[in-house]
């Protein structure tokens, strides 16, 4: 595959939406193909998946239940969009991806890291993200911007010590592999964090054409 496999991921409200349309822009500048998408989502199918996984419910979603439909979700939209943009050459840009399912149903949720591992490995192969950033912020700071959007879908219910180990989780897989993560303070001002991306963007447009 020739493309470029980013993915952008940190807790609720640290500004992944409104970063990846400014990420697409900067790419596009320099003449290059760009494919923005969701997890989960990123297909109509995948999306019906996404509006069960978010919408609060009466009945208590198990864990693994959760977890699974991620994993089911995420195989469509690797069949549908995510491998073929790749292989046409494109920089995919995927909002939230599988780094999202071990910080909340791992550390969230509290799933270990080899049951998650073992759906990753089933699902995706050896496809894993080119380059992830992780937009970090405290968690009260996200909350409180996510919930100017208004009502809260069935994870922005949870309390603080799920979003706690959300964020550690996070830190700690950025920690352990260097080479893939950047860690992009997201508590800033939206200008100081573009700034921020665009000091990024030279290593990414490198990879690109690596
Ligand atoms: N650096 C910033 N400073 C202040 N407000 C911001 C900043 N970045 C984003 N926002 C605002 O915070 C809100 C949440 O941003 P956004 O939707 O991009 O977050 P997100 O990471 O996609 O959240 P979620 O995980 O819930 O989808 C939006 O109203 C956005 O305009
Ligand atoms: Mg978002």
């Amino acid at each position: 595959m020739s493309g470029l496999f980013i993915t952008l991921e940190g807790p609720e409200g640290a500004g992944k939406s409104t970063n990846r349309d400014y990420l697409a822009t900067r790419f596009r500048e320099q003449g290059i193909d760009v494919v923005l998408t969701r997890e989960p989502g990123g297909t109509p199918l995948a999306e019906r998946i996404r509006e069960i996984l978010l919408a609060p419910s009466d009945e208590l979603m198990a864990s693994d239940t959760e977890l699974l439909l991620m994993f089911a979700a995420r195989a469509q939209h690797i069949d549908q969009v995510i491998r073929p943009a790749l292989e046409r050459g494109c920089v995919v840009i995927c909002d939230r991806f599988t780094d999202a399912t071990y910080a909340y149903q791992g550390g969230g949720r509290g799933l270990s890291h080899q049951r998650i591992a073992v759906l990753e490995d089933f699902v995706q192969g050896a496809l894993r993200p080119d380059m992830t950033l992780v937009f970090d912020l405290p968690v009260e700071v996200g909350l409180a911007r996510a919930a100017e959007r208004g009502c809260l879908d069935r994870f922005e219910q949870e309390g603080m010590a799920f979003f706690e180990a959300v964020r550690q989780t996070y830190l700690q897989r950025a920690a352990e592999h260097p080479q893939r993560y950047r860690i992009v303070d997201a508590a800033k001002p939206l200008q100081d964090v573009q700034q921020s991306l665009d000091q990024l963007l030279p290593e990414l447009l490198v990879l690109t054409r690596g």
